[in-house]
């Protein structure tokens, strides 16, 4: 018997935060993580015959960035706004081969057997029931069809976190609290849900890429804009006590990195593995 690996659903398992950010996470979060896709892609194989899902598929950032390249995308999120971002920026790139689907993804309305490639990029270390996501991954997938599924690394690989963590801390608390990895972040977990799961040539590896950052203000502004658990922090507060966290994370955010413009890294795992 697996390991039951069920947590105790958060705010982010549900779709109210991601639709919140929705517009920000298209015009800006969604750049900087199309640079993970990219990697993973890379590891794929695929051709114009290539029937694909992205589960948790938020703005669009793999599926806009590899329809050209495959016979047909189904997009599958349980966020409208995310889907509306999706759908508004594949009707001005004028990409035609995506389907939309509103749904959960531990609970895909496909047949067994559909699809030669399951991508999850960021969206399944989300999901409550995680197991159930990958074995729903491996259900879908055609026998041998490509998995492709990415989490981020634990928060000492990940400058770019740590700053974040570090600029919200309330006053008077000297230290971020110590990285508590817990489910993908560790690498062997993640190697053991998806064999669990009944994956083969599990390849997890880790990716380092770079966030250009102009300035402390523009940092802070998209990172609110565009990052779920801080948006939910603001929504949490009046006006007021916002507008003093937030002032503090700007003149903390200068004074750790000093020059401007600089980049920050963040670190992810990103998994293949074959039914
Ligand atoms: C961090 S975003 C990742 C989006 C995209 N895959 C990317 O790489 O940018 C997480 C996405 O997972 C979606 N999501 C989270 N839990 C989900 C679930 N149970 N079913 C479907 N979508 C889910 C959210 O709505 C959000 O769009």
């Amino acid at each position: 018997m697996p390991e039951d690996t069920r947590t105790q659903p958060g705010p982010l398992a549900l779709p109210g935060p991601w639709s919140m950010v929705a517009a920000g996470y298209s015009a800006t979060t969604r750049q900087f993580l199309q640079t993970f896709s990219e990697a993973g892609l890379a590891r794929l194989d695929f051709d114009h015959e290539t029937q694909v899902i992205d589960i948790a598929c938020g703005p669009g950032t793999t599926a806009l960035h590899l329809a050209p390249f495959v016979s047909h995308i189904t997009c599958v999120d349980f966020s409208t706004a995310m889907l509306d971002e999706l759908r508004n920026a594949a009707a001005s790139d004028g990409v035609a081969n995506l389907e939309i689907c509103e749904a959960d993804g531990q609970d895909l309305p496909f047949e067994a057997g559909r699809f030669d490639v399951a991508i999850s990029m960021f969206g399944l270390m989300f999901f409550p029931d995680r197991q159930r996501g990958f074995s729903e991954i491996h259900r879908v997938l055609k026998p041998d069809g490509q998995a492709l599924v990415s989490s981020w690394a634990p928060v000492d690989r990940s400058p770019l976190t740590q700053l974040v963590m570090a600029a919200l801390q309330p006053e008077g608390a000297s230290l971020p609290p110590p990285p508590r990895p817990s489910g993908l972040e560790l690498r062997d977990t993640f190697s053991q849900e998806m064999i669990s799961a009944g994956f083969s040539d599990v390849d997890i590896r880790a990716v380092t890429r770079a966030l250009d950052v102009s300035s402390p203000e523009q940092f802070w502004q998209d990172t609110v804009a565009g990052i779920a658990p801080v948006a939910l922090m603001k929504n949490s507060m009046s006006e007021d006590e916002w507008a003093s966290v937030e002032a503090l994370a700007v003149k903390r955010t200068a004074e750790r990195l000093g020059s401007w413009p600089t980049t920050l890294t963040s670190t992810a795992w990103i998994a293949t593995a074959r039914k």
